[in-house]
């Protein structure tokens, strides 16, 4: 059988990787192989990201882009390799203690917004794991100055919310803790077009006001390398083509394969 994406050639090497991500690395991923059960889905994966930088993942559906995700924050099978955060290594730290003690936040969504609690109850859902609550309420007040949507639904209950708000108050119960880190996988999708905006405006916002490292996967490839510094392109959990988010949205390989083009 024919494969439409070996065009795509030989996988870029760890040194190129890194070249996209020259100084003040803070999230690393080396010769990683993981998968679930006994399945290996990710193949010899590396990842270099830089503080306050994004990375989009591109590729075709079951390429594996969740599961680097997955792998990053604990939620797979690691059989070698290594994650690293500023040089420590936190390759099998449980999904809690990346939060906790890490910085590593996952960003949930469809339904996982409790629709019968208020917005500020499923705000501070983010903070459970934490042992100092006044610390959640004090960041729950922050996000609430800062965002006006959630602010004004403070006391309703989730289920008023418009799907832009409800990605919203997602992405924001993540940022009760604080992370340095935030996994982000399709925030655009089930949104109408005019939140899909305002998503990428809050990651935007997130990125370089608050110093957020961003690793994002992305199904709208366009929208994704658009938003992003870097990109992967995955094929068979394998990392086809990476730069640029601007030269890659310019590859005609990518075009032709991702963008429709
Ligand atoms: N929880 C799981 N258990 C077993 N296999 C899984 C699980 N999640 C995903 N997979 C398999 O891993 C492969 C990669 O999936 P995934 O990372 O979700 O791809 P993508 O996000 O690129 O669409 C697929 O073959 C998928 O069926
Ligand atoms: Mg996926």
């Amino acid at each position: 059988m024919t494969n439409q994406y070996e065009v795509l050639g030989k996988a870029p090497t760890a040194e190129e990787l890194k070249n996209l991500a020259p100084d003040e690395i803070h999230l690393t991923i080396k010769n990683l192989n993981a998968g679930y059960g006994k399945m290996e889905i990710l193949h010899n994966f590396d990842l270099f990201v830089k503080k306050a930088q994004s990375l989009c993942l591109i590729g075709p559906n079951g390429a594996g882009k969740s599961t680097i995700l997955h792998s990053i924050y604990g939620f797979t099978n690691i059989f070698s390799g290594q994650i690293e955060l500023d040089g420590k290594e936190i390759t099998n730290l449980t999904p809690a203690e990346k939060l906790k003690s890490v910085g590593i936040a996952y960003i949930l969504q469809d339904n996982s917004v409790f629709p019968d609690m208020t917005v500020e109850e499923n705000l501070l859902m983010g903070g459970y794991i934490k042992e100092n609550t006044d610390e959640s309420y004090q960041e729950a007040e922050r996000i609430f100055e800062k965002y006006e949507r959630l602010r004004n639904r403070r006391n309703q209950p989730a289920k008023v919310l418009s799907g832009g708000e409800r990605r919203l108050l997602e992405i924001s119960r993540a940022l009760v803790m604080k992370p340095s880190v935030l996994l982000v996988d399709e925030p655009s999708i089930g949104l109408e077009p005019r939140y899909i905006e305002m998503v990428f405006e809050i990651l935007r916002d997130l990125q370089v006001n608050e110093k957020k490292t961003i690793i994002l996967v992305e199904q709208n490839a366009k929208k994704g390398l658009e938003f992003a510094d870097i990109g992967y392109v995955l094929v068979s959990g394998q990392t086809a083509i990476a730069g640029e988010g601007d030269d890659l949205l310019s590859n005609p390989d990518v075009g032709r394969l991702f963008l429709g083009g």
